[in-house]
């Protein structure tokens, strides 16, 4: 038996469920340069904005136990330079290419998604509704459920593909913003972005981080991930794709029995660039030992006490 990892999530067919998060591979040219991008389910781009970001002043990673904090502070190209100089690039790719967009206010999403949604390559545009390392924009439009549903609806109305919300772990609950995003007509949902973090210089007494502050993201964040997808799958009729931590084809299978469709893998990335490809092939393992023919069977199926 020849396991089957092709998922279909809101009618976009994917060779596998494994996709790269975004910020974690810029626009794909450096991958590419190690594997052909289509051994990827997607390819997720930096978050694009109207106007090109020089984001923060280095520091701007850190380590941590288990995990790294960054405040890069949406360094992009901008939406000009993004299709003058990068569309040509994806259009080439051999993968479904999702577009990540942000920005600081409600027209601006709008904007964005109106001028990307059409373009030949772009399967999917993902909303950033949760950046937390930029002063104006980011995680406003996320920790609010009405503005959830607000920057999703007006963004829907000009999308013209389907549209994912991505959705901030920095609420109390997260299923409320799901909601609002559902309510406001999103076709798929994915989370979590990363979680407020701070670390401090004991030396200095300086934060390692000129921002300050930073996103915590990597393996430590896993137990947070997996049990907000699980929260959220339980709160809504949409797909799901599940981010955060993911590091080997285990984390994936966790993912998928609380009823991701896909993932997402960002960190590990940094360590690991090919980690997409041993995940697919230890997938492929897993199905076999399990009899499992198609990786949708795997999702939803956990055994809750
Ligand atoms: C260096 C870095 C940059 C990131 N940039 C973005 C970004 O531009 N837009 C976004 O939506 N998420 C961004 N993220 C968040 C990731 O896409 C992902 O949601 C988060 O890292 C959790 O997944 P992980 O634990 O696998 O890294 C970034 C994460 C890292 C580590």
């Amino acid at each position: 038996m020849k396991p089957d990892l092709k998922v279909t999530i809101a009618g976009v067919d994917f060779a596998n469920p494994i996709m790269t998060a975004s910020g974690c591979s810029g626009y794909g040219e450096e991958l590419s340069g190690l594997y052909p991008l289509s051994k990827l389910g997607a390819l997720l781009t930096k978050t694009i904005t109207p106007e090109p970001r020089e984001g923060h002043p280095p520091p701007r990673t850190a380590e941590t136990a288990s995990g790294m904090l960054n405040a890069i502070g949406l360094a992009n190209v901008g939406v000009d330079r993004f299709i003058e100089e990068k569309v040509p690039f994806l259009r080439k790719q051999k993968t479904k290419i999702i577009v990540n967009v942000g920005g600081r206010t409600v027209d601006e999403y709008v904007t964005l998604c109106d001028r990307l949604s059409g373009l030949d390559c772009v399967d999917m545009i993902e909303l950033n509704l949760g950046c937390p390392n930029v002063d104006e924009g980011g995680m406003q439009f996320g920790s609010d459920p009405a503005m959830t549903e607000r920057t999703v609806r007006e963004a829907k109305q000009v999308c013209r593909c389907p549209l994912i919300a991505k959705l901030t772990p920095n609420v109390t609950d997260i299923t409320a913003t799901a909601r609002a995003a559902e309510q406001g007509g999103a076709d798929v949902l994915s989370l979590i972005n990363s979680l407020v973090g701070m670390a401090v210089d004991v030396q200095t007494w300086r934060p390692v981080l000129t921002y300050n502050r930073g996103g915590l993201t990597g393996p430590a964040i896993k137990p947070v991930a997996l049990a907000q997808v699980d929260a959220v799958c339980n709160a809504v009729n949409l797909p799901v794709i599940g981010i955060g931590g993911i590091a080997d084809f285990r984390d994936v299978v966790e993912f998928l029995l609380v009823g991701a469709s896909a993932v997402q893998i960002g960190t590990t990335l940094f360590v690991e660039p090919d980690a997409p490809l041993k995940i697919v092939n230890g997938l492929k393992q897993y199905m076999k030992e399990k009899n499992i023919s198609q990786v949708s069977d795997l999702v939803g199926r956990v055994r809750k006490y």
